[in-house]
């Protein structure tokens, strides 16, 4: 077993060796969950970079295959998207074999290449760019299929000058050989982030409303834009929300071909891993499931934990009270864990603060001002219905933390003690009351 090291993330992918940034060619193949990864084969930092490669049955056992894309003639390989091309509309397909079919930035002249595969396994290159440099820097294809026009569309980042505002472009193509550039969506300015590199796109049903879809576009910060999109032009409805409130979360992207139809996203969780000797540095999200939701305030995207991350838990502990007031002994003494799920449900009522301390990771919940704050990152989570809901996962690099059932998603990272091992739940001011408060302890996906 490869994957004791000290600050090896037990249930997050990371590679055995070399670095890692953003997810790449996310797609579902021949029974399996691809995940492609930007690689550094050679050193601990970024550079060298190479499309790496890991396989799953589940989103959760993950197996490192050989390195899939190399740096070639069209430089570095930069970060992109796959798809099954099902109707063989390139031509690519061998004996009824539909090809998996990988988008790239070639990072010497910013040109756009593609590969393919029909085994998964063994990787061809096309050889030419299919999407020639458009202005300065063009990167990140994402590539879906989109069934009304029977047109495949790729969304491409296009820096277009230092102070002008970023972009997003819209191309289409009958055959993924050949583009054609359709429409553009800007985004913020310099530093302003928002629409920036690493699109993703798709069309999510509104859960509660009857027959209503809606469009989303990200850009790699995750804010996001819902709106509506007849195969040429993406109208935003509402721009530049975010509910991910992590400093450290980013270019995610989702699962192209998704069997069950979920939209399934990993995002780069950046570690403070390149340390004590570790091999290798950085690690992905766990999977999360995107949903869109109606709230007061308009459409919202929801992210939680697939339920396939479940399969994880070892041992559950219940404390089962009812109310915790600030003379209370902390309900979860009793608990020595290292991998943990936390599960709570609570009503504040007139309490002025809820402590949830995460072996020695304090997250902290002020009632007044409905905010949660760990380790210095703040995030707006009001209660609903006089509840708070929280579902808190410790790895050993950090916590990943759901509020109000993934309206907010704060991931930490941050190096966890591996001595200590303990919880505890205080309150400060009224007395709280704990519907539900459950504690899993996970076993490690490299078992
Ligand atoms: C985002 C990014 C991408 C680029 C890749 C290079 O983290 O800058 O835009 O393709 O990383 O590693």
């Amino acid at each position: 077993n490869q994957y004791q090291e000290a600050l090896r993330p037990q249930f997050h992918f990371s590679p055995k060796r070399g670095w890692t940034n953003d997810p790449n060619g996310m797609v579902y193949f021949n029974g399996e969950y691809h995940l492609f990864f930007q690689h550094n084969p050679y050193g601990r930092n970024w550079g060298n970079m190479t499309w790496g490669h890991a396989v799953s049955k589940d989103l959760i056992h993950w197996t490192e295959l050989d390195d899939a894309l190399h740096p070639d003639q069209g430089g570095p390989v930069f970060s992109g998207g796959a798809v099954v091309d099902k109707e063989n509309t390139s031509g690519l397909g061998e004996n009824g074999k539909p090809a998996m079919v990988l988008f790239h930035t070639g990072a010497r002249g910013w040109g756009q290449y593609m590969s393919w595969s029909t085994d998964g396994r063994s990787f061809h290159n096309y050889g030419k760019a299919v999407v020639p440099r458009i202005n300065k820097d063009n990167r990140d294809p994402k590539v879906i299929w989109h069934a009304p026009t029977r047109k495949w569309i790729m969304v491409l980042w296009v820096e277009r000058g230092n102070n002008e505002q970023h972009s997003m472009q819209f191309l289409t193509s009958p055959d993924l050989k050949n583009w054609t550039p359709a429409s553009i969506t800007y985004g913020g300015t310099g530093n302003d982030r928002y629409l920036f590199e690493c699109p993703e796109f798709y069309e999510l049903p509104v859960q509660g409303l009857n027959g209503v879809k809606k469009w989303v576009l990200t850009g790699a910060n995750t804010q996001y834009a819902i709106g509506s999109f007849d195969g040429i032009r993406f109208t935003e409805e509402e721009r530049k929300l975010q509910n991910q409130y992590g400093r450290d979360f980013y270019a995610p992207q989702t699962f192209s071909d998704e069997p069950t139809g979920r939209r399934i996203e990993m995002g780069w969780w950046r570690t403070n891993t390149a340390k004590d000797h570790m091999p290798f540095n950085q690690s992905m999200s766990l999977p999360l499931e995107h949903k869109l939701v109606k709230t007061p305030g308009g459409i919202r995207l929801t992210r939680m934990p697939v339920k396939e991350v479940d399969q994880l838990r070892a041992r559950v502990y219940n404390p089962g009270n009812k109310i915790i007031r600030e003379s209370s002994a902390n309900p979860l003494k009793d608990i020595r864990i290292e991998l943990a799920e936390i599960r709570m449900e609570l009503m504040p009522g007139n309490a002025r603060e809820i402590r949830l301390d995460v072996r020695g990771v304090p997250v902290i919940y002020d009632v007044a001002r409905q905010q949660l704050v760990v380790d210095g990152v703040t995030a707006p989570v009001p209660l609903q219905n006089g509840k708070l809901s929280l579902l808190v996962y410790a790895d050993r690099t950090g916590l990943e933390i759901f509020a109000s059932k993934g309206l907010v998603f704060m991931p930490i990272n941050i190096n966890i003690d591996r001595n200590n091992q303990s919880l505890s739940l205080s309150v400060k001011g009224g007395q709280v009351q704990v519907p539900e408060l459950k504690v899993y302890e996970l076993k490690s996906i490299w078992e």
